[in-house]
């Protein structure tokens, strides 16, 4: 994308390096959210990708898929979902386990937040190995919506995260090497 607004983005997002552990490139988007300008950028562009495609869910990844899920959703006019960590949300709840490097993690989401046919987004600051993606669009999926497509800041080719989303398609603003 040749849009001039990526490459700023791109150049305020901080890489910290051995965080949080040894051989971690940390992508860490605190500041970006400290450049009003670019962290508007950052939410036009998924806006104006999503504006107009009949998207009445957006579904957010605790926790950074919360910082730019609900800005998305009241510009395109959609319901915001949490998609939780374990026993946070109060309600019943889908639950849908993934793997992580050593060990597994857990998503949650509440039954009746989504309705069958409903067709959502699913938005998080970044992909690294896919697996939070694919357990936050089974929970979706789950629940009889129709995850149109995923949105993430970062994506990291590397990991080829991408390859686990079933071919769900996924638009990342950019990619880091
Ligand atoms: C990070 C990131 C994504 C996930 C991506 O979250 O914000 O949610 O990892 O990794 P994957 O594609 O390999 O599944 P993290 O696990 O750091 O949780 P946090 O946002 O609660 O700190």
């Amino acid at each position: 994308d040749n849009d001039p607004r990526i490459n700023t983005i791109q150049s305020i997002i901080r890489v910290v390096p051995d965080f949080p552990k040894p051989g971690i490139m940390f992508q860490d988007i605190t500041t970006l959210l400290l450049d009003p300008k670019a962290f508007k950028d950052t939410i036009d562009l998924f806006v104006e990708r999503y504006e107009g495609k009949n998207i009445s869910v957006v579904a957010g990844i605790e926790a950074r898929g919360f910082i730019f899920g609900p800005p998305i959703a009241l510009a395109i006019g959609a319901k915001f979902v949490p998609l939780r960590k374990p026993r946070k949300l109060p309600g019943e709840v889908y639950k849908q386990e993934y793997d992580l490097e050593y060990g597994s993690d857990c998503l949650e989401m509440h039954v009746g937040a989504v309705q069958p046919g409903e067709r959502a987004l699913v938005v998080d600051d970044l992909i690294a190995t896919g697996g939070t993606l694919c357990a936050a669009m089974n929970l979706l999926e789950r629940a009889g919506a129709e995850v149109v497509e995923c949105a993430c800041v970062i994506e990291i080719p590397e990991l080829k995260g991408r390859d686990r989303l079933n071919s769900k398609p996924l638009y990342v603003l950019v990619e880091y090497q």
